[in-house]
């Protein structure tokens, strides 16, 4: 018996990185998954590769900017599969070369993320909480991120539509509770996705892991587990919370490293 057995999952952004893994574990625990990412052929390939291993899944275009087609992804998913029980709004994205710090940020990225990052939660989870009171529950996951807890020297506009993620992600919890609907983030640090992948050198890598509690970086599936438990039963006492999984990147005072590098001198 599945951790998610029979329950119906839609996961935003699933052809690729913490998303595909996310969708490839639900299913591995029996969850009927529609994975819709903007790369259609990306999300219908592993719509493929989870029913050559025996599982339920469909994998349909989305573009998370888009109102409508965020409206069109529940219906899809109601239609397909007669309910559904969780929603992973994990699309999220930034431009590096413009979302900088507040002087010097474009104003059109600003907008452009509040919107993919933060209203795309907000219009995800309007969409399905009428088919979730039907269903007598269900389980809303969103991805926000350590950005939303800590500030850096650019990437204002991620790091304020995460934040934003986290505190709209109590607010459904509470407004839906009663419902049993629970609604929950979770917070990736650096997780070794492809976008991840592009965006660093390994020099930078290696700063990312010099600061680390544990002496390796996160890989997707270190999201996918903790998804899977948030959509099951398990977690069925837990709401209005972020998860943060990172490493223990941001667990102690930030000049350790430098601390030990200089005691060893
Ligand atoms: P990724 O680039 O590997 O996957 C993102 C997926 O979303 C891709 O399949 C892409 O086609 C899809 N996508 C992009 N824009 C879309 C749109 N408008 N509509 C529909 N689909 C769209 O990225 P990754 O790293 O797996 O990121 C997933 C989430 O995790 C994002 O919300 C990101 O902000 C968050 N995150 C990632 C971290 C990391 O280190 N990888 C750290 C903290 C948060």
């Amino acid at each position: 018996m599945g951790r998610v057995m029979d329950k119906v999952a839609l996961v935003t952004g699933g052809a690729s990185g913490i998303g595909l893994s996310s969708a490839l574990l639900l299913a591995k625990e029996g969850a009927k998954v529609v994975i819709a990412d903007f790369n259609v052929d990306g999300a219908k390939a592993a719509a493929q590769d989870i029913k050559s291993r025996g599982g339920e899944a469909v994998g349909i275009f989305l573009d998370a900017g888009d109102e409508n087609s965020i409206k069109e992804a529940i219906k899809f998913t109601v239609k397909q599969f007669g309910t559904i029980n969780v929603l992973y709004n994990n699309v999220g994205s930034t431009n590096l070369k413009k979302d900088l710090d507040v002087v010097n940020m474009d104003l059109d990225e600003w907008d452009r993320l509040m919107n993919l990052n933060l209203k795309s939660v907000l219009l995800g989870t309007r969409f399905a909480i009428p088919h979730m009171i039907k269903a007598g529950g269900g389980s809303i996951i969103n991805t926000a991120s350590m950005a939303g807890f800590f500030s850096d020297s650019i990437r204002s506009a991620y790091g304020a539509s995460k934040a934003g993620v986290v505190i709209l992600t109590k607010y459904i919890a509470t407004q839906y509770g009663k419902n049993k609907i629970r609604c929950n983030a979770v917070a990736p640090g650096l997780i070794l996705t492809p976008a991840a992948k592009n965006n660093m050198t390994p020099e930078v890598l290696d700063i990312f892991a010099k600061f680390n509690a544990l002496p390796y970086h996160g890989e997707p599936e270190d999201i996918g587990n903790t998804v899977v438990f948030l959509a099951s039963d398990e977690s069925k006492f837990i709401t209005g919370q972020t998860i943060q999984v990172e490493g223990g990147h941001y667990i102690a005072n930030p000049s350790i490293a430098d601390f030990e590098d200089y005691m060893k001198k």
